[in-house]
């Protein structure tokens, strides 16, 4: 039986993820092809579909784990999308696997995932109508707005203050030409503990949980300045619940909890990091991840 190949995608190939799940991988024998999606190229032709990277055929690989999609440009989504899509009709394992990742990337998508599943998420509202946007707005103030699709936090916004509603359509043109990119997603606000918990899901396994808390802002993603703690709140049953609503592998869950101690589902994550999570955790997670890739991969 030849060695096992794994591919690992991703927009950032110097991400701390991305070099300590190679040096797992590689350690357990793998031979790890690194695939950057600006180095790939596909070629077709009536009865040829090539499709390699720096040389190297990607139809051969075992399996790919996608750690980031990178991609703001539609131009760029739609190829990193129709590559790993072709791949999968080839025979290769994504991880997550595309549709999978195209409902989680979509935060509309995911909402409406959630909600038919029904857990409980907060009040949204997703419109393109800046007049629906500001009715929301006025009804549920303070409220947080946030892109359908983003990134660490970026573009998450709490409206709270009174200015803000004076000059709502400013407001909401500008994050809209920002962020939002002409859709809105606005949510009713959980005031909570001021913390929310991020947890890591692997199969139908809740691998690791941390709670996340940001004194300077609601948005306590670790990109944006949040802080990993140790989380003692049980959300195994919640997060797996959300994460086999879409459909996904490898995920991070955020949940937050309101005053009374209730859990809200806030999205699913198609690509997690766990540099923050790993700081609170006592067993090596790139290595958990590795054994699981390849177990899935033989
Ligand atoms: N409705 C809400 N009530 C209270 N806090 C919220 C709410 N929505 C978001 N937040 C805070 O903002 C953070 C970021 O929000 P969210 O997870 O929805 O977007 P995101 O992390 O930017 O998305 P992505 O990871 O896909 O980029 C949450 O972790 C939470 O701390
Ligand atoms: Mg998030």
């Amino acid at each position: 039986m030849g060695e096992t190949t794994i591919g690992l995608f991703s927009s950032d190939p110097w991400s701390k993820r991305v070099i300590s799940l190679e040096n797992a991988l590689s350690k357990l024998g793998v031979e790890v092809v690194q695939v950057i999606p600006w180095k790939v190229s596909r070629v077709g032709s009536t009865n040829n579909h090539l499709i390699h990277s720096e040389g190297f055929d990607l139809s051969t690989l075992d399996l790919m784990f996608v750690l980031d999609l990178g991609a703001n440009d539609i131009g760029a989504f739609f190829n990193r999308i129709g590559l790993l899509s072709a791949l999968t009709e080839m025979g290769v394992r994504i991880i997550n696997s595309v549709s999978s990742t195209l409902l989680m990337r979509n935060k509309s998508e995911s909402m409406r995932k959630l909600i038919s599943a029904q857990l409980p998420v907060p009040k949204t509202l997703i419109t393109e109508s800046i007049e629906d946007a500001a009715e929301f707005i006025r009804a549920n103030f303070p409220c947080v707005l946030k892109p359908i699709t983003g990134f660490g936090g970026l573009g998450v916004q709490l409206i709270e203050r009174e200015f803000d509603l004076d000059h709502i359509y400013d407001y909401l043109k500008f994050h809209s030409q920002m962020f939002g990119k002409g859709a809105y997603i606005l949510q009713e606000f959980i005031r909570g503990p001021g913390y929310d918990i991020r947890a890591l899901v692997l199969d139908t396994q809740v691998i690791a949980t941390m709670q996340r808390v940001n004194a300077d802002s609601i948005v306590t993603n670790i990109h944006a300045g949040g802080t990993p703690r140790s989380n003692d709140i049980d959300v195994t049953e919640l997060a797996l619940d959300a994460a086999q609503c879409v459909r996904g592998s490898f995920v991070g869950v955020d949940i937050i909890p309101d005053s009374d101690g209730n859990l809200w589902v806030l999205e699913v994550n198609a690509t997690p990091g766990w540099t923050g999570i790993q700081r609170v955790t006592d067993f090596d997670i790139s290595e958990r991840i590795a054994k699981w890739l390849i177990h899935l991969s033989t």
